[in-house]
């Protein structure tokens, strides 16, 4: 009886390990979003002072941005053929939807490659974290997002109600506790980002923003006050923006992002 019941909790510990592991691959796949997003501020580098050099010529960006995993390929992750298929962040630069579920070594290798040398910017452990996104953390935005009205096709009632319980304690039920705009003169809300753009909204809803930290003037402007009535998380000075990757299936990401489009833009 005595072994039997051992065998019976040994079984459920080998059950339960996959997930314990998936877990924690996660956290380090939406690390590696975050990477992708703005590797500096992520890792806390120096920001790049010039213009990356497998930047084309043709293009109109200029500086630290260039070096931006996403300028070059995209926040749909589909380069030419995506969001970046015209306007001012055109390249003319592949996608690398090709290595979604590839191999995380080759995308290791090809971070060091003569395009990239980003193994003079970052140790092999964040490019390792970059690659792991690569590999494991990307998904088809196509499926969800209309490439001309920008529309999102997920339930937004289902999305209100995420919004409430993961967001609004730090955003506020309205999303505008606290203006997200990084240029002077401007206010950008969550309700403006998402419909402006909602492949960028997305991937930060699922892999969080690289240094999006509450501090004491976000909150005295109302923000993580627990405003949203959500679960009743409360959320402290110095707490970061959650990655959703983490919490939400990719259904409820797309519900919650088409909630967000229907927040107010001013
Ligand atoms: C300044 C532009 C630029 C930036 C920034 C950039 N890349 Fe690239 N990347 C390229 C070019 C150019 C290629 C080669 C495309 C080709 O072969 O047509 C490439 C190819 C790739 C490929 C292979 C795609 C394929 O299907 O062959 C992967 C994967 C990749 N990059 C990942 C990244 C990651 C991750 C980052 C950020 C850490 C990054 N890149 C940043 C320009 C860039
Ligand atoms: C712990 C508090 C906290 C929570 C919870 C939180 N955020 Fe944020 N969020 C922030 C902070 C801080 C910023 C950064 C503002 C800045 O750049 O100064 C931010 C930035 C953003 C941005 C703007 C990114 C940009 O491009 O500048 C969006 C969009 C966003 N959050 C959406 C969400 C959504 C959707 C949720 C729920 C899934 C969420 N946030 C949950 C704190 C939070």
């Amino acid at each position: 009886m005595r072994r039997c019941l051992h065998t019976y909790k040994l079984l459920i510990l080998l059950a339960l390990l996959p997930f314990t592991s998936y877990a924690v691959d996660m956290e380090e796949i939406a690390e590696g979003g975050r990477i992708y997003d703005k590797w500096w501020v992520e890792m806390e580098l120096s920001k790049p002072t010039t213009t990356h050099s497998a930047y084309p010529k043709a293009g109109k960006q200029t500086g630290a941005n260039t070096s931006r995993c996403k300028e070059c390929h995209g926040w749909d992750y589909r380069g030419r053929e995506g969001a970046y298929s015209k306007g001012s962040h055109f390249t003319g630069i592949k996608g690398i939807q090709a290595y979604s579920g590839g191999s995380e070594n080759k995308v290791f290798e090809i971070l060091k490659d003569k395009n990239h040398q980003y193994d003079k910017v970052m140790l092999d452990g964040a490019l390792k974290t970059v690659a792991k996104f690569v590999v494991h953390g990307q998904i088809d935005m196509a499926k969800y997002i209309d490439a001309k009205s920008k529309k999102v096709n997920g339930n937004a009632r289902k999305g209100k109600t995420l919004f409430r319980d993961n967001c609004a304690d730090c955003h506020n039920k309205d999303g505008r506790a606290f203006n997200l705009a990084h240029d002077d003169g401007v206010t950008e809300y969550i309700g403006t980002i998402a419909n402006k753009n909602p492949w960028e909204t997305l991937h930060k809803v699922r892999n969080g923003h690289p240094g999006a930290e509450m501090t004491m003037s976000k909150m005295h402007s109302g923000g993580g006050m627990g405003m949203g009535m959500g679960m009743g998380r409360s959320w402290r000075v110095g707490d970061e923006m959650p990655a959703m990757l983490t919490e939400l299936n990719e259904q409820q990401q797309v519900d919650l992002l088409t909630y967000l489009q229907a927040l107010p833009k001013k």
